[in-house]
């Protein structure tokens, strides 16, 4: 049941501590810098070449983040919408890998991709929520995120859990294809290991409730995030418009002035998420939208630079870039759950939606 809660959707909220450190239970050894995904054996990933990760939904928001990491490791990689993926799929070769990104590992559009990838010849990876999934059953490995059963229709825990595996997966692609660990684990696996109090931290003291508040009866929601920033803007304003029914929307934060800033008016808030890459260029293009009028709701740790301009503050602790998106998502999560429950909405079953989409 859902316990204290008032909905499920709050209640996996607040499971992310639980969630992520059962996701990163054995396979990773801080000391050591050493990643360990059992279910791989030394130099599974040797030969792979470039990364297609296919999904759907808040689901391609972790594929996203998981592409982008791969790619600062060094490895070339793609995110493609699953839906897409028949008529745009990039081409196949020995050196591919397809990464399948689904919680429930049902998804009917990932589930025709993760086909036509295997029909195509590629190797393929699933990394899912549901054990005896199709996805898992059909792929030739599995990754599992042990998030736990998530009921809320809004996904939540099982997007810092992907986020969090894609990582993983991310850092042993480049390490088999090196031969060697890449160098900067000995910062980020300790940064990982304290993820789970650092959500903690966020959950206890969120002003969330607060700035819902604030800022319900807005004409449109606007988050903004760069880099890995980036599928975490665009995570808040999917989880916004799905569980408030409110105009909410993610741009590319250098995007912004390409169009958009034309929407930009005194009703409409701006969400900015720093983590840490290229911050003084988020800075920049979020005063633009606040020099229309816009509020600036600011999405960093204390003392950033952009808590002098904000006129408003979602604290998060200091982390590794790779990580700080992860917790800046906690926070628009319970924006967006504060707000839907200011307008009175069925937080856990949204209308028109279902949790696992079976059809194409
Ligand atoms: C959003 C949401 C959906 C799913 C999408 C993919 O909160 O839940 O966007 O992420 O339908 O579902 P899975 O991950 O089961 O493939």
């Amino acid at each position: 049941g859902k316990g204290e809660y008032d909905h499920f959707m709050l209640k996996e909220i607040h499971e992310q501590p639980t969630s992520l450190a059962q996701a990163i239970e054995g396979r990773i050894d801080p000391e050591n810098g050493r990643i360990a995904l059992e279910d791989f054996g030394p130099g599974t990933f040797a030969g792979v070449s470039n990364v297609q990760l296919v999904a759907c939904g808040t689901s391609y928001h972790a594929a996203l983040y998981g592409a982008l990491t791969l790619n600062q490791a060094g490895v070339r990689a793609t995110a493609l919408l699953a839906n897409e993926y028949g008529v745009a799929a990039p081409p196949i070769d020995d050196g591919t890998l397809v990464i399948a990104v689904t919680q429930s590992g049902e998804t009917a559009d990932t589930l025709r991709a993760l086909r036509r990838a295997k029909t195509n010849g590629a190797e393929t990876v699933t990394v899912t929520n549901v054990v005896g999934s199709t996805a898992a059953r059909e792929a030739d490995e599995t990754l599992f995120i042990r998030a736990g059963p998530e009921i809320g229709v809004a996904a939540t825990k099982t997007f810092s859990s992907q986020a969090v595996m894609l990582t993983l997966l991310a850092q042993r692609i480049a390490a088999d294809r090196r031969g060697e660990p890449p160098a900067d684990l000995d910062s980020l696996l300790p940064d990982l290991a304290a993820m789970p109090d650092e959500i903690e931290a966020v959950l206890e003291s969120s002003d969330a409730a607060a700035i819902a508040s604030r800022y319900r009866s807005s004409r449109s929601y606007f988050f903004i995030g760069r880099g890995l920033a980036y599928p975490v803007a665009l995570e808040g304003a999917l989880k916004f418009k799905e569980i408030t029914y409110e105009h909410a929307e993610g741009f590319a934060a250098g995007e912004l002035k390409h169009g958009p800033l034309a929407l930009v008016t005194p009703e409409t808030p701006v969400f900015a998420v720093f983590t840490g890459q290229e911050d003084e260029k988020t800075l920049h293009n979020a005063e633009e939208a606040q020099t229309r009028g816009a509020p600036l709701v600011a999405v960093c740790p204390d003392g950033h630079p952009a808590c002098e301009i904000a006129d408003a503050h979602l604290e998060i602790p200091e982390t590794d870039p790779t990580l700080a998106g992860l917790l800046a998502n906690v926070q628009l999560q319970l924006v967006s759950y504060h707000a839907a429950e200011l307008l009175d909405r069925p937080i856990d079953k949204p209308r028109n939606l279902a949790k696992s989409v079976t059809v194409e």
